[in-house]
């Protein structure tokens, strides 16, 4: 029979808890949709910020085009992640006072909203302007 090394021997408990958010800690499913979205989030913000600096009116359309693209294939992606912390809380850190605790909280909670609001508010800016949403169109 086969030998299994008790050390090695993981419950599926414990599996669960690396992948998910336990009280104390963040699991690796929140750590790779939080770095995932800092680098959506980033490259978004820099390819529509950077395209008040173009010279001409059709490479900044064709920047804010791409911005718009980048934006719809991550859309679903975004609102999962919000959904995603809504459903799993915040962990509380060891040794993490109240106060530190509730700032924490607040301010993901902002960074959050702030996002839902780009993402309700983006459509509407193309739709307003008569535009329809297209996907490098
Ligand atoms: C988290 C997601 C998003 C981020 C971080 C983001 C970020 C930005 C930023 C920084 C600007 C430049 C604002 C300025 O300097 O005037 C901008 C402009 C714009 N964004 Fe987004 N955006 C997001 C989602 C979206 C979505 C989902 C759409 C549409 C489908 C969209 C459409 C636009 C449009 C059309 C503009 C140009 C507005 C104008 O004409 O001034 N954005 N966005």
């Amino acid at each position: 029979m086969l030998a299994i090394d008790e050390n090695l021997r993981l419950t599926a408990w414990e599996i669960d808890l690396q992948f998910k958010d336990n009280p104390s800690n963040y699991g690796w499913i929140s750590i790779l949709l939080h770095w995932l979205t800092a680098c959506i989030v980033l490259t978004l913000w820099f390819i529509a910020d950077s395209a008040s600096i173009l010279d001409t009116q059709q490479e900044q359309r064709q920047q804010i085009s791409l911005h718009i693209s980048i934006a719809v294939i991550a859309y679903l992606f975004l609102w999962l992640r919000i959904g995603w912390r809504i459903k799993s809380g915040h962990p509380r850190l060891d040794n993490q006072s109240d106060l530190d605790h509730k700032v924490a909280k607040l301010a993901h909670a902002l960074l959050l909203l702030a996002m839902a609001v780009l993402l309700l508010t983006g459509p509407l800016v193309v739709w307003s302007g008569g535009h329809e949403i297209e996907v490098f169109g």
